[in-house]
């Protein structure tokens, strides 16, 4: 079975440098909507990476742990808290082994992390972690909207010409409101952020490089092939080099029902 704790190991300096960051305006919402600055509430960033969640909420006075199995990810998130004389707790384990200990708190934070997991195990266990007003949160990039832009058409042609088998785990995806739903936290609200992005293909390719699909490691001698590939087919649906794609973020809200007292 796929170590997906290490899936990252080759993709963390991509991954810092590339990623879009997540919008403002959806960071200031998780905050609103379960009151995270009143000093008691805490916030689990579950795979929360090299930290960017983690420090946006942290700079906005929110309480928070970040919790993360990969090594690398790890340690250029406690790296950053170093540097930047925030005290952060990041712990190093997985989704599926946080425990009461970890708790109680009042959100549980998936920041394009939730699908490596066991979700419906880790459910389970947030039950326990979660205080009553509290809930998970599954933020991520909208995949739909980013499939239609013209990037995003590159990078599906890339990915069915460079990985036909998929990624690993991905026997088990399915939609997140599908282990949601039936879960401690099952009155789910979705939320679309819109952002725009100006790209240039050094951004476009960087960011692959960052993903599961084509990171270094995974693409091995074929990197350098795959480079000029995605360069070239970029440069051929724009020559200019430079794109401008409104993209969205999806945030899921998942709460306790509200009858319910836990
Ligand atoms: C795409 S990164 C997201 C990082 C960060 N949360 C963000 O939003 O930018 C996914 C993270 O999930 C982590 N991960 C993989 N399997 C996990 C598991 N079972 N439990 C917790 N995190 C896991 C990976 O190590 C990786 O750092």
């Amino acid at each position: 079975m796929t170590d997906t704790t290490t899936l990252f190991d080759s993709a963390v300096d991509h991954y810092v440098r590339y990623r879009l960051a997540y919008p403002a305006e959806m960071v200031v919402d998780i905050v609103n909507r379960f009151d995270l600055t009143d000093g008691v509430g805490r916030v689990l960033d579950i795979g929360c990476g090299p930290g960017s969640l983690t420090f946006a909420l942290h700079g906005l006075g929110v309480l928070v742990t970040g919790i993360e199995p990969n090594g690398p990810m790890l340690a250029v998130a406690r790296r950053t808290a170093t540097e930047l004389g925030d005290d952060i707790p990041f712990l190093h384990k997985t989704a599926e082994a946080v425990n009461p200990d970890d708790g109680p708190a009042r959100v549980a934070l998936f920041g394009r992390s939730f699908h490596w997991t066991d979700r419906s195990l880790v459910l389970q266990r947030l039950d326990d972690v979660i205080e009553p007003g509290g809930g998970v949160v599954v933020v991520h990039e909208d995949t739909k909207t980013r499939s239609e832009t013209k990037i995003g058409q590159v990078v599906e042609a890339l990915k069915r010409d460079w990985c036909p088998d998929g990624i690993p785990g991905a026997a088990s995806r399915g939609h997140h409101e599908d282990h949601l739903r039936p879960s401690a936290f099952s009155e789910v609200e979705r939320v679309l952020y819109p952002v725009t992005r100006r790209w240039s293909v050094d951004d476009a390719v960087g960011h692959m490089f960052s993903t599961s699909y084509f990171n270094p490691q995974r693409l091995g001698s074929r990197v350098d092939s795959f480079e000029i590939d995605a360069r070239s087919r970029l440069l051929e649906l724009e020559p200019s080099g430079l794109f401008e794609e409104k993209l969205a973020f999806s945030a899921l809200y998942a709460k306790r029902p509200r009858h319910k007292a836990h």
